[in-house]
């Protein structure tokens, strides 16, 4: 049974659509909702999760309509929200009984020591969740949300502010619980993360869907490979079939091709005859940044969007 379905759902806030005509389908997988700063990830969330009322619309999770059947939707399901969710007051064991209690788990301290041991907690288990690093923060509240054994989790940005290590943690915990026939769907600014680890992720802009698809079916809608070029001294233009220039953020220049493996020589060429001096050249793939940069863009293209769009062309690492 498809886990999260969303057929045209829609929340106005006033005369803002916050989110404007979803339809999605989510199947056992980790699906990653990926958008700008006030886009409509959390609202979507929110919704799916029963916790806010959608003005048109509907959605349905295993099969449980979110408005006429909360209770049974909210029996299948865990939300980890964007902000904490634990209460730093109280140890880790404390936090994770009162959710086994709240659940009516029967031998919940059996189950809570269980699930501080998935979550590497138990040496810390009796300390207050005041004093652990956000990466044991973010795994108390996985093994909260694992509590009653939900179908599908919610993470809203659940590697938010971590580091790298932590961060990698997080998703080899996210990924064992997909493996073990969980439903992820989460949201994330980090498209490194949901390139590596989604298999499916949707962009949202305004409120819209305007990319859905596994990173290599996007990425390969994009056809062109990013040449980057550095230069000693000024660029002299070239024109070349089949070439575009992007843009340049100090002496670095980028161009896209269709081809960029037979685009690279004539470049290379064409600046040379034209007085250029090249100190580097490299070329790339399109990442998952480039189809977010590129969807989200067609939508707004705010003032300076190209030279955001040239700076992470750049600074990303190839
Ligand atoms: N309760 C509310 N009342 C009015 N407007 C709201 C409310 N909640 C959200 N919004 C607006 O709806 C839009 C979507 O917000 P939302 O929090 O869903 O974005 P987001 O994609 O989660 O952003 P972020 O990446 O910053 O977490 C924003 O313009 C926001 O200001
Ligand atoms: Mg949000």
């Amino acid at each position: 049974m498809t886990s999260i379905l969303a057929d045209n759902l829609t929340k106005k806030f006033g005369d803002l659509y916050a989110v404007d005509s979803l339809n999605l389908a989510v199947e056992k997988e980790i699906f990653g909702l990926l958008g700008p700063n006030g886009s409509g990830k959390t609202t979507t969330v929110l919704m799916l999760t029963t916790l806010l009322a959608q003005t048109t619309g509907t959605a349905s999770i295993c099969g449980h309509d979110t408005r006429r059947e909360p209770d049974l939707v909210r029996e299948c399901i865990s939300y980890v929200p964007q902000e904490m969710a634990v209460d730093p007051n109280l140890t880790g064991r404390e936090n994770l009984l009162i959710f086994a209690r709240l659940y009516g788990i029967p031998n919940p301290k059996d189950k809570v020591d269980e699930l501080l041991g998935i979550m590497e907690l138990t040496d810390r288990a009796h300390d207050l969740a005041k004093t652990y690093s956000g990466g044991m923060r973010r795994r108390l509240e996985l093994a909260e949300a694992l509590v009653h054994e939900p179908e599908v989790i919610f993470l809203d940005e659940p590697t938010l502010g971590l580091d790298v290590g932590a961060r990698q943690n997080i998703w080899q915990h996210i990924h064992a619980l997909n493996k073990k026939g969980m439903t992820i769907f989460m949201t994330t600014h980090y498209m490194d993360e949901a390139d590596k680890y989604c298999d499916r992720v949707g962009i949202i802009s305004h409120g819209k869907v305007v990319a859905l698809g596994s990173p290599a079916e996007l990425k390969a809608r994009l056809m062109n490979t990013v040449i980057t070029v550095t230069l000693e001294g000024n660029y002299s233009p070239v024109q070349l079939d089949g070439l575009v220039f992007v843009g340049q953020s100090g002496n670095a220049y980028a161009f896209t091709a269709e081809n960029g493996s037979e685009a690279l020589p004539l470049l290379a060429d064409a600046l040379g005859r034209a007085g250029n001096r090249v100190k580097a050249m490299s070329l790339r793939e399109p990442s998952l940044d480039d189809v977010f940069l590129q969807s989200v863009g067609k939508q707004e293209e705010p003032r300076g969007f190209e030279e955001m769009k040239f700076r992470m062309m750049l600074h990303r690492r190839h």
